[in-house]
């Protein structure tokens, strides 16, 4: 049975259809996408086959394009594993841990000068919370910090970008890069690529 609005979402593909319905038109309320990333209760069942763990690096796996208006993927954190720091090219970033922690750390938005980036805020963010990113907040790096335990969490990004920017936390140096998918829907895309992305 169809759900109806004011019901919760209980399930991933609740919430796949809660955004489409938020995003039919272009205006994003942040605090709207928030709240229902927040109130949905992480159930590995439902995201496990979009779950691909690399050993070398982490991941990042399509659940749904949004039909050209989001990108909703699962992003798969092995122990110690990292991204680099990172902006968003403009787009509205949501995060949510579906298992582990992740450590984020934030910093100012470099200014044109090549220095060092400056600190702003460390989080460790825990199961089932949703952090929000922007440029207009700086730019951040998220880390898997266990030594023990694998962590996997849900990301929103409106509207879809396939390029950023990485910067040398010493240096400030700015790096275009492209970003690219471990998998699309639950399957692998071009695994004899996968040696190539590692250096990315
Ligand atoms: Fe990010």
């Amino acid at each position: 049975m169809e759900r109806t609005e004011m019901q919760k979402p209980q399930s991933l593909s609740d919430i796949i259809q809660d955004l489409h319905r938020i995003f039919s038109d272009d205006k994003v309320d942040v605090d709207e996408v928030q709240a229902l990333l927040q109130s949905y209760q992480s159930n590995p069942q439902e995201w496990w086959k979009y779950a691909k763990f690399d050993q070398c690096r982490y991941t990042r796996n399509l659940v749904d394009e949004g039909n050209g208006k989001f990108n909703l993927m699962i992003l798969c954190w092995g122990e110690g594993h990292g991204s680099s720091i990172h902006d968003h090219s403009d787009s509205h970033c949501f995060l949510k841990i579906l298992q582990g922690q992740l450590k984020e750390t934030i910093f100012n938005m470099p200014d044109e000068e090549v220095k060092e980036l400056s600190k702003k805020k460390e989080t460790i963010l825990q199961d089932n919370q949703c952090a929000y990113m922007s440029d207009s907040i700086g730019v951040h790096r998220v880390e898997n910090v266990s030594h023990t335990e694998k962590a996997v969490s849900l990301h929103l990004y409106i509207p879809p970008f396939d390029s950023c920017h990485t910067f040398d936390e010493r240096s400030g140096h700015k790096q275009k890069v492209t970003v690219n998918f471990t998998s699309k829907y639950g399957k692998i895309v071009h695994p004899e690529n996968a040696v190539s992305q590692e250096n990315n």
